[in-house]
């Protein structure tokens, strides 16, 4: 500690003596009191450290993306068995980017042009599928597999027609899809992969981490992902040729590939001579991309270097609660259980589960019954994503009946299994399951279709 109890040295130790004072006052443990404590499906496991981060990002007063994004990029992308990882400001920007980056004209004969197709799942999240019509590609749906909530990988090799050039699709709730045969058929027919690592932050795959397949990968940073920064996201490069395109569209579209508060990176700021411009224009203003601005603060990023310090904690959590849950509920009749894709390990996002045609109550009935008893639980992001108002009419092909996306539309949900949940609230939560099962209750329906 600096002498002087007047310096911004000193003063930024006490400041964060007292955030970790206030952290245990502000946030103290609750105990688990069943039926009235709510039981999250997800949620932001912290202490004092990642307050303490945050505050000594703020007191840097940067402000925009600095030091603290770049220890969280650089200590990131091994962890993901990545080249480099690129912070942005939310996963969904980070599949805009990836996407977008392949539609480079750097890329030359590679690069995706409007028209071409690229292969998604029918049931996942939207911002998966969203950058493909964004950037005027068309999207070709392949039914998902009940027993992974992946794409059914039998209908995948009958999705590519001449003008499919990329595969773009999650790791659904932390179960990775078979990366044996998504790569393979990628090689075969000279197709990009893309894989939204977003729910599956610490999944492998034969050993070797999931988003370290594909050219790019996605990550979430939101507090219901593995790691938070509250708002955050990163695209994981694994083809070198990649990093410079994706950070110019993250970063406006620029040539200049400065930090922020940096110049003359490249040694010849004043000595490009790009696209029509006069020789000498400065390279800070040159545009080589039809870029955005992406970019996270280094606030943000600073809550993510405090949380990588218990992300292997947070993964083995995931999975044990997950274990505990399949223990406590593989024997239910009435409930088809997810289960990992053989030769992965996965790491868990949540626990999901569809209830049978035959159980003899429906989703409605035993999610009503659960939120009730201050169970959370969520449904499989979009179900069928062809059936949502934002889909329908649009361009695209479709590979199978959609018959599964549609029952999980209609039968499966997902509860939590995220490190804040203790051994008692699941064990509450499965007790509260089989008691439903032995005496189900239907739950009154009011139908408010919009006209
Ligand atoms: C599979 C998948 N992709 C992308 C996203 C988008 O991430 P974000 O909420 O950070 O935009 C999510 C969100 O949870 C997701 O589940």
């Amino acid at each position: 500690m600096h002498p002087d109890p007047e310096h911004p040295d000193a003063l930024r130790h006490e400041i964060a003596a007292l955030v970790a004072r206030y952290q245990d006052a502000a946030f103290p443990r609750a105990s688990f009191e069943p039926g009235v404590t709510p039981v999250p499906v997800s949620g932001k496991v912290f202490d004092a450290s990642e307050m303490q981060h945050l505050v000594d990002a703020s007191l840097d007063f940067w402000l925009t993306t600095g030091r603290f994004a770049d220890e969280f990029e650089t200590r990131f992308a091994p962890i993901m068995g990545a080249g480099r990882a690129l912070l942005c400001n939310s996963g969904s920007s980070a599949n805009l980017l990836a996407l977008s980056a392949l539609t480079s004209p750097q890329l030359g004969e590679r690069a995706l042009r409007p028209g071409d197709e690229v292969i998604t799942c029918a049931s996942g999240f939207p911002t998966t599928v969203n950058p493909i019509y964004q950037l005027g590609l068309v999207p070709v749906f392949v039914d998902v597999d009940p027993g992974t909530l992946d794409a059914d990988l039998d209908l995948l090799a009958q999705a590519v027609g001449p003008r499919t050039r990329a595969v773009m699709m999650a790791h659904t709730l932390g179960n990775p899809f078979d990366l044996d045969v998504v790569t393979d058929l990628c090689k075969r027919h000279g197709m990009w992969l893309i894989e939204d690592t977003c729910d599956a932050v610490g999944a492998m795959w034969r050993g070797r981490p999931a988003g370290s397949f594909g050219a790019l990968g996605t990550v979430s940073f939101y507090p219901a992902h593995h790691v938070t920064m509250g708002e955050g996201g990163c695209v994981l490069v694994n083809e070198p040729k990649l990093e410079r395109i994706v950070e110019s569209f993250r970063d406006w579209g620029r040539d200049c590939w400065c930090a922020p508060g940096m110049e003359n990176t490249c040694g010849r700021r004043f000595g490009w001579h790009l696209g029509e411009l006069p020789f000498g224009y400065d390279h800070k203003y040159v545009y080589s991309h039809l870029g955005y601005n992406l970019k996270l603060t280094d606030m943000q990023a600073a809550v993510g270097v405090a949380q990588l310090a218990k992300l292997d904690g947070f993964v083995a959590a995931r999975r044990r609660s997950w274990a505990r849950l399949h223990d406590g509920l593989c024997d239910v009749q009435e409930l088809a259980l997810t289960h990992a894709t053989p030769g992965s390990d996965p790491s868990w996002f949540g626990f999901a589960m569809s209830v049978r045609p035959d159980a003899g109550f429906d989703r409605y009935d035993l999610v009503t019954y659960l939120e009730s008893r201050r169970i959370a639980t969520r449904l499989v992001f979009g179900g069928n994503l062809l059936r949502q108002p934002a889909y329908l009419g649009r361009p695209h092909r479709a590979v199978g009946t959609m018959v599964n996306a549609d029952a999980v539309a209609e039968r499966s949900f997902w509860i939590g299994c995220y490190p804040g949940l203790t051994d008692e609230m699941l064990d509450y939560v499965i007790e509260t399951i089989r008691s439903f099962v032995r005496a189900p209750v239907h739950a009154p329906r009011r139908d408010a279709r919009a006209s």
